[in-house]
């Protein structure tokens, strides 16, 4: 990284859930990177907690094990990974009974000062049951916090009744709701864009941008998850969630500052200004796809419904939206979205076109005049992409040519690209919710959701079939065209 790193105070992470798929992949990677960075502090502590049972020492091996897995070629370093698996202790806990509470609580004890997080990397079915003992055991300090990962419920009424379980225990400010597309680095860089530059902001409006596409595009399928995935489907996993997010900081207004609540209220005004889709419009402003056997990474790979094993399901593993926001700034901007599983490439990408030149002075033999796009790509190959309209160099008359300026942050900056556990995993210890939504924020987004939901219930909408390994069904590119727009190639 580039970034200065500023060392955090010590602090106990208490990870339930800790020998499970997220801690394995993600957490325990980047807290290694953190320690790599030198930002962790004696005595800092990560406790694994979950129901099998480890002895600390087997927990070390389990984490070893992860880290050879999941760290990228040359990121192990044996010196280091020592020093890390000696902060790590773990604690077979049960969230249903008393079994194991009392030995996590002599294990903390033993640090009562340093900040306190639980994370719980664990079915939402029992963050009730762990906040519970959590508060029952007394493991809650002045400086401690919780983190929640996705799903914050599966629609309005489930959401808020978790957000009232957790609520019962913890206050809003020591309350973590991780989304994690709001670490990527480019994901933040849209607020440096948008906030730390002159250029932009007096164009951010519906008087010169024409449209906004939003798409998160992924190889994957089901990848061992049919249980939960087949009752949720994309617009649950990733609209809900992190496709609103993304809309958030694009449309958002102005915050007057960086500090969490100013940031999390422009985004909530966003979420309660999108247009309301429901049985009358569904069919017209949303697609839903589910992809058929096809090709993917130069493989034949199966159709969803034989990765479920001969299940039936009208679950939809492609969602496209046309969604608008109803307020002066973006008043008929459509922002144009779109994601999916099992399609050409794994691409996450924000495009900003302006509108057109409203005349042009030059002859027929200039050649067309493109819009300029603004193309803000979150994964792969990180960076910005600015679209301009250049005179074609030479002596001959004036032809014009459409050239990007192109940043990709790999180069300009020969940095590792962090992950976006990596931050969001040490702003919990910082305390800093900037990054993390609020209760208000997720209630709203299911407001949303509920209604395009219960109206693809109430029509029948069917998922159109799409081959794997293409940009989904073709529903999804008359979806724009339509209005005679056309999904951005990279
Ligand atoms: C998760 C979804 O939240 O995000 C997954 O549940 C999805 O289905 C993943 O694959 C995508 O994350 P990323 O960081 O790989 O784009």
């Amino acid at each position: 990284m580039s970034s200065q790193i500023i060392p955090v105070e010590p602090f106990d992470y208490v990870v339930f859930g800790g020998t499970g798929d997220l801690a394995e992949r993600k957490l325990l990677p980047a807290l290694y990177h953190r320690q790599l960075d030198g930002q962790l502090t004696e005595p800092t502590r990560i406790i694994g907690a979950s129901r099998s049972h480890l002895t600390h020492e087997e927990y070390r091996k389990f984490a070893d094990e992860a880290l050879r897995e999941h760290l990228k070629p040359g990121e192990y370093d044996a010196d280091q990974v020592k020093a890390f698996c000696n902060r790590l202790y773990y604690v077979s806990v049960d969230a249903k009974s008393d079994n194991g509470w009392k030995e996590l609580k002599d294990l903390l004890d033993e640090g009562k000062e340093r900040v306190r997080a639980f994370y719980l990397a664990v079915a939402p079915a029992i963050f009730g049951d762990i906040s519970e003992r959590i508060r029952d055991n007394k493991l809650i300090t002045k400086s401690t916090r919780i983190v929640v990962e996705k799903p914050i419920g599966r629609d309005l009424a489930s959401a808020l009744e978790l957000n009232d379980t957790i609520g019962k225990v913890f206050r809003e400010e020591q309350i973590f709701r991780i989304d994690h597309y709001l670490g990527k680095e480019t994901v933040q860089n849209l607020m440096a864009l948008r906030f730390a530059n002159a250029l932009y902001e007096p164009l951010w409006n519906s008087a010169h941008i024409d449209h906004v596409q939003i798409t998160v595009a992924e190889s994957v399928g089901l990848e061992s998850r049919a249980g939960y995935y087949d009752k949720a489907g994309a617009l649950r996993d990733m609209v809900q969630n992190h496709i609103l997010q993304l809309l958030c900081l694009v449309a958002m207004e102005v915050p007057p500052s960086m500090n969490a609540e100013s940031v999390r209220d422009e985004k909530l005004k966003v979420l309660r200004a999108l247009k309301r889709i429901d049985a009358s419009n569904v069919e017209k402003l949303t697609v839903r796809g589910q992809y058929k056997a096809g090709a993917s990474a130069g493989g034949p790979v199966k159709g969803y419904l034989e990765e479920l094993e001969g299940g039936v399901s009208n679950t939809e593993t492609f969602v496209g939206i046309k969604a608008e926001i109803d307020n002066w700034r973006w008043a008929g901007v459509p922002f144009y979205i779109r994601t999916g599983k099992r399609m050409a490439e794994r691409m996450s990408e924000i495009v900003i076109t302006f509108k057109p030149i409203p005349h042009s002075i030059f002859d027929d033999a200039a050649g067309r005049i493109s819009q300029n796009q603004l193309v803000i790509r979150l994964q792969p190959n990180e960076g910005v992409k600015q679209s301009l309209m250049i005179k074609d160099p030479g002596p001959g008359g004036m032809r014009l040519r459409n050239v990007s300026l192109d940043m990709s942050f790999a180069e300009a900056f020969n940095a590792r690209s962090a992950d976006a556990y990596e931050r969001l995993l040490l702003d919990v210890i910082r305390s800093n919710q900037t990054l993390f939504m609020r209760r208000d924020e997720v209630e709203a987004a299911w407001r949303w959701v509920d209604p395009i939901l219960k109206a693809w219930d109430e029509t029948g909408q069917p998922a159109q079939g799409y081959t794997a390994g293409t940009w989904g069904p073709s529903q999804a590119i008359a979806l724009i065209e339509r209005d005679g727009r056309t999904w951005h190639e990279s």
